[in-house]
């Protein structure tokens, strides 16, 4: 990242505000964020944006056209391109999902090889596998998505490698479930560490839906930025790179180590099943591990302690 000119979709989110600061910290000379706030925060940039060198552009990316593009990405050596309609955020619009996360992106990644910009970096999804059952999903099997948002990360891999050439090249990486501070931002999808911290802060129950045996790998939010910025550094084409730990942690797991290092001694409260029942998603990291030297480092136990310090704070209040 020295010297480099940065810019980074989704600036304002979970993933994003990380990297932005994580990009300064790494010698970014310049960086501009792109980010409508739907979901994310200027809170989560404090520090990091407000200068002239370092600016948000608070847009929707539906609604920047070419020319602006240009304007936007003068100079910019990578680009990060973060922002979209998530899966739990649109289900009920999945029209959005494809506007934003498909004929949006597309135009982007057209204006970003036109406007000169050396690296850029992709941020896809587990859901572009569609899988939700074991094996471990491998970075070289045929992907299949059954979602919208799924369908949406895959068009997006596959336009980025139709309109990126030698002068451009570009990463991918599919994230698996990353957690960590700032994950919550105050609209949007509250995932189940989140909840569930917050009821323990408040000295309530966590609550297990279905049996608790459906599992995800999860990855803390550091080791994805320092994926983000290995893929940025590589100088050829890479990926889909599985941003995953390989393990996937049951609910009834997570919920222990989250009363561990909370020092609970709540019980957990079990509620009726939802989609998740029978879910097994984990992912091999084989290709990060080769490519980039990545590999998750910190452990979960670990990651959670560190997102129940910041919610602790937030809510001044240490649950115990
Ligand atoms: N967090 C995860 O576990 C995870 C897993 C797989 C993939 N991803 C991908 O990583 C990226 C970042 O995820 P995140 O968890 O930080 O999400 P987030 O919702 O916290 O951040 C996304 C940011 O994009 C912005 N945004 C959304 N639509 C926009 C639009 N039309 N125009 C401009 N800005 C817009 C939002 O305001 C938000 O600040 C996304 O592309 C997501 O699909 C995340």
């Amino acid at each position: 990242m020295e010297g480099k000119h940065v810019a980074i979709t989704g600036i304002g989110g979970f993933i994003g505000s990380h990297l932005a600061a994580a990009a300064r910290r790494a010698g970014a000379a310049r960086l501009v964020g792109i980010d409508n706030l739907a979901y994310g925060s200027r809170d989560n940039l404090s520090g990091t944006l407000g200068d002239r060198e370092n600016r948000l552009v608070v847009r929707d990316i539906r609604e920047i056209d070419t020319l602006e593009w240009a304007e936007i990405l003068e100079g910019v050596d990578v680009l990060f391109h973060l922002a979209a309609e998530k899966h739990n955020q649109s289900r009920d619009d999945p029209e959005r999902v494809l506007e934003v996360n498909v004929v949006a992106t597309r135009r982007l990644f057209a204006a970003a090889r036109a406007a000169g910009v050396r690296k850029l970096v992709f941020a896809s999804s587990l859901y572009a596998h569609g899988r939700r059952g074991p094996p471990a999903m491998r970075e070289d099997e045929r992907p299949l998505p059954d979602t919208t948002y799924g369908t949406s990360k895959l068009a997006g891999e596959h336009l980025l490698a139709e309109l990126s050439d030698a002068a451009m090249r570009h990463a991918i990486l599919r994230f698996f479930f990353v957690y960590g501070p700032r994950q919550f931002a105050g609209s949007g999808y509250r995932s189940v560490i989140i909840r569930n911290f917050e009821r323990i802060l408040r000295g309530e129950a966590p609550v297990i839906l279905g049996d608790g045996e459906q599992s995800l790998d999860y990855v803390f939010v550091d080791d994805a930025v320092a994926a983000l910025l290995a893929a940025a550094g590589e100088d050829r084409d890479g990926g889909p790179y599985n941003i995953a730990s390989g393990r996937a942690v049951s609910i009834n797991e997570l919920t222990e180590v989250m009363l561990r290092v909370a020092g609970s001694t709540l019980r957990p409260v079990y509620g009726p099943a939802d989609e998740t029942a029978g879910s097994h998603r984990a992912g091999t990291n084989d290709l990060a591990a080769e490519r980039l030297d990545w590999r998750p480092r910190i452990a979960l136990e670990d990651g959670l302690a560190r997102v129940h310090a910041w919610m602790a704070k937030r809510t001044g209040d240490d649950g115990r």
